[in-house]
């Protein structure tokens, strides 16, 4: 951040992506020079790069490496979805996947997913806004997808391998601990709590995921500690969200739960995620880009404004980051943008981007 006679400047490296990204890029931008315009206190100079498939197709690579030192040196970064289904590595997975690069790269290590009942939202389960207000916090460098382009075998038989380490562990638990010291609590009974989700009634490595949880929480004797099971979580997910306000879990489960709970609140289309680690931070969806509906100005853009929101709180600018979350609520409250129970708002991504900037002006 840099100070200017016409107030806070900082730095952001755009990365519009693949399928959906673009249209969702530009409608979180009008959003953003609505909420600059109306705050008058900060500006965001934009720096565009590109990256995932389209450019590991063009260049052979998914990132170049003076775009990674780009985000580096910049406050913060925005990425849209990236990945094309038919732009593979030989080894089967997808090439303009970002995960590796960005997320070890940046050694961003917690994935923090809010997971809100918005108004106005079709959800599934019969719950008002309010009742679903939980973050799901994914350890994002370590667990199972460490063996992202690792996994080792032949035509007969395939294995990847789940890591933990104390250090990853250790800070990814202190990461949750610390969040739920900020938040107001869950929503059934206001207690400040950080649920610890993983498999250790089976295996070692989430027996020893457990354990440093426990370690870590006893330096916070203030919040409540709980412990679910992966398969149970999904239930409670389901059953008894209002009871939920920080989660801490690995990777893999991260990635399938926090889909599951981006369900529970209309879709994941409408949620937002923020990648993070000591020095940087990167935010984006938390869904794919959707390749079968791009171009067609039909996506949601609630995932992409809102993690723009998150960028705004994560580098100082709260009090815009919470101006974007209300405009989109009033939006969906006013009736101004509508999301039908396909998490698709209905008319247009340009018509819904307009709704939100409006209710910010
Ligand atoms: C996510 C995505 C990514 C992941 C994919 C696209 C590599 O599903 O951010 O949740 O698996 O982490
Ligand atoms: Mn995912």
């Amino acid at each position: 951040m840099t100070s200017t006679k016409t107030g806070r400047a900082y730095r952001v490296v755009i990365i519009k992506g693949d399928g959906i990204g673009p249209e969702l890029v530009d409608a979180t931008l009008e959003v953003m020079d609505a909420v600059q315009r109306k705050l008058g206190t900060f500006t965001l100079a934009l720096d565009f790069h590109e990256g995932g498939a389209a450019a590991y197709r063009k260049y052979g690579y998914n990132l170049s490496k003076q775009s990674l030192e780009a985000i580096r040196s910049a406050d913060a970064c925005m990425k849209g979805p990236v990945g094309l289904p038919d732009v593979r590595l030989p080894d089967g997975t997808e090439a303009g996947s970002l995960g590796g690069v960005l997320r070890n790269g940046l050694d961003a290590y917690a994935n923090v997913r809010p997971i809100r009942l918005l108004p106005g939202v079709e959800a599934p389960l019969k719950l008002k806004p309010g009742d679903i207000d939980y973050v799901v916090v994914r350890e994002n460098t370590e667990g199972l997808y460490l063996s992202r382009g690792k996994g080792i075998g032949n035509e007969d038989a395939m294995a990847d391998t789940l890591l933990m380490t104390r250090k990853g562990v250790e800070r990814v638990c202190r990461y949750a601990f610390e969040l739920a010291r900020k938040r107001h609590g869950a929503p059934a009974d206001g207690k400040q709590r950080v649920t610890c989700v993983d498999k250790s009634n089976v295996l070692a490595s989430f027996a020893f995921f457990r354990r440093i949880f426990d370690e870590v929480g006893e330096h916070y004797p203030d919040i409540e500690r709980q412990y679910l099971y992966a398969d149970a979580a999904t239930q409670a997910l389901v059953m008894r969200p209002q009871r939920l306000d920080v989660l801490v879990m690995e990777n893999f489960l991260g990635d399938i739960l926090s889909d599951l709970g981006g369900a529970t609140v209309g879709g994941i289309g409408l949620c937002p995620s923020g990648n993070i680690g000591d020095k940087y931070a990167y935010f984006e969806p938390i869904h794919g880009s959707a390749p079968d509906i791009a171009g067609q100005d039909k996506a949601s853009p609630i995932s992409q404004v809102l993690s723009m929101a998150m960028l705004l709180d994560h580098i100082g600018e709260r009090r815009a980051g919470d101006m974007v979350w209300d405009a989109v609520s009033r939006a969906l409250e006013t009736g101004a943008m509508r999301i039908n129970n396909m998490g698709q708002p209905e008319g247009s991504t340009k018509k819904a981007a307009k709704a939100i900037a409006t209710a910010v002006a």
